[in-house]
């Protein structure tokens, strides 16, 4: 009896489009019909599927068996992961006297990061919940109890699954019927629990970066797969915590109001650029962290009410926010990171602000120079990205901030 690829995809649990992925990436070799070219799948290309299959799943369980996740270990759109070295050269080669550094929009993190691994003070921003949570296990000031957080989350490993909100909302859609059960258990687990603030927000982090890992999705909730392409079972893990002994000041406002009331010795701002609101985008990991369980709607189980997280950066009032961001910045230096991926325009992936209203708006504040990254830091050899350019604004502050008002 002759196997078809639709039925493969069945038996390994893929959708068909992978295996397809995975015969042009040139992962296993295939019997092909030597005019058409069509794959046949016959006993050598089945057999040697189900070899690549069975490493590749050796490889993630060999992944999933490290213990800890460190900050910059997690899928969100715009971080800033890889643009690291560029961030800090700019940095080291054009300022001065930059102790303190303010990432207003810190996304994952991972840029007051870098400024906190290299001792300096940092404050951090963002208004997800998602985010700040991140914050306060990584950055936060406050003690916890190791053995205690290390317990419970072999714990969360371990507990007996049943039908819970997260399996019956999100199941089979964004994560598998298993793994969302899993999630529902871990994240009642830790409501349950006497915790203080930090210890309740490590076990969350530990939840939502263990969630990315097995999420049903190219990285964001926007939408999920329409076949369940990641069965591999979830793990949380324990965050690997520098022990940093500069300061680091944590925030969940809106930035236009936060840089009324801080001072820094260098800003950074990485605004959302186009339509898409982040609050949407990754509305799993908030309604897991926030735990209200309301009704979802639509396909892709969006609750009604995402007024709390919605950012005049992502409508055309961005602009003018900007605008008033920068003139209200007390600090020596202001940097802005900046793409040229999308145009300014109307559509949900264009730019809102342009690069000229940038530069016009920055230039009230003192001297701007725009340092570009050299393309090839940014490919990663696959990607075929030509026009792709990441550039990085400073601003060597020479006016007044406007007064408060
Ligand atoms: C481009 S991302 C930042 C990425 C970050 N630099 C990183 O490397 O992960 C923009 C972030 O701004 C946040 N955001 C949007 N509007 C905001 C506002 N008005 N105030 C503070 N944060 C905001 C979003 O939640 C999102 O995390």
């Amino acid at each position: 009896m002759t196997i078809n690829k639709n039925q493969l995809a069945e038996k390994y649990n893929v959708s068909s489009r992978t295996i397809t992925n995975w015969i042009n990436s040139g992962n296993f070799s295939v019997t092909r019909n030597p005019t058409t070219r069509r794959v046949i799948w016959d006993k050598n290309t089945v057999e040697n599927l189900e070899q690549f299959v069975r490493k590749n799943n050796e490889k993630t369980s060999v992944q999933t068996n490290q213990q800890e996740f460190n900050i910059e270990n997690r899928r969100y759109l715009g971080a800033k992961s890889r643009m690291l070295d560029f961030i800090q050269q700019v940095v080291q080669n054009n300022t001065n006297g930059v102790n303190k550094v303010a990432d207003i929009f810190g996304g994952t993190g991972v840029v007051a990061n870098m400024f906190y691994q290299q001792n300096k003070d940092i404050i951090i921003n963002d208004i997800l919940d998602s985010n700040y949570i991140a914050y306060e296990t990584f950055f936060s000031q406050n003690n916890f109890n190791t053995n205690k957080v290390e317990l419970l989350i072999r714990q969360m490993n371990e507990l007996p699954l049943k039908d819970n909100y997260v399996s019956e909302k999100y199941g089979n859609k964004f994560f598998s019927t298993e793994n969302a059960k899993k999630i529902g258990e871990a994240r009642e687990f830790i409501e349950q629990q006497q915790l203080n603030e930090r210890e309740k927000a490590i076990l969350l982090t530990s939840l939502v970066y263990a969630m990315d890992k097995v999420a049903n999705t190219v990285g964001h909730y926007d939408a999920y797969r329409r076949i369940m392409d990641t069965t591999a079972p979830i793990v949380f893990k324990k965050p690997n915590i520098f022990n940093g002994t500069s300061k680091a000041k944590l925030y969940q406002e809106d930035a236009n109001q936060l840089v009324r009331h801080i001072t820094a010795d260098l800003v950074y701002i990485d605004t959302p650029y186009n339509s898409r609101q982040y609050g949407d985008v990754y509305h799993v990991l908030e309604n897991i962290v926030d735990w209200q369980k309301p009704e979802l709607y639509g396909v892709a189980m969006k609750p009604k009410d995402r007024s709390k997280t919605k950012s005049d950066y992502s409508t055309s009032k961005a602009p003018l926010a900007f605008d008033d961001l920068i003139q209200h910045i007390s600090s020596k230096y202001i940097l802005v990171s900046y793409n040229n991926m999308a145009h300014k325009g109307t559509g949900r992936s264009n730019a809102k602000i342009s690069n000229d209203e940038i530069m016009k708006i920055l230039s009230k504040r003192g001297h701007v120079v725009r340092y570009e990254l050299p393309f090839q830091a940014y490919t990663t050899g696959k990607t075929t990205l030509t026009n792709h350019k990441e550039y990085l604004y400073l601003v060597n502050v020479e006016t007044e901030a406007k007064i408060n008002d």
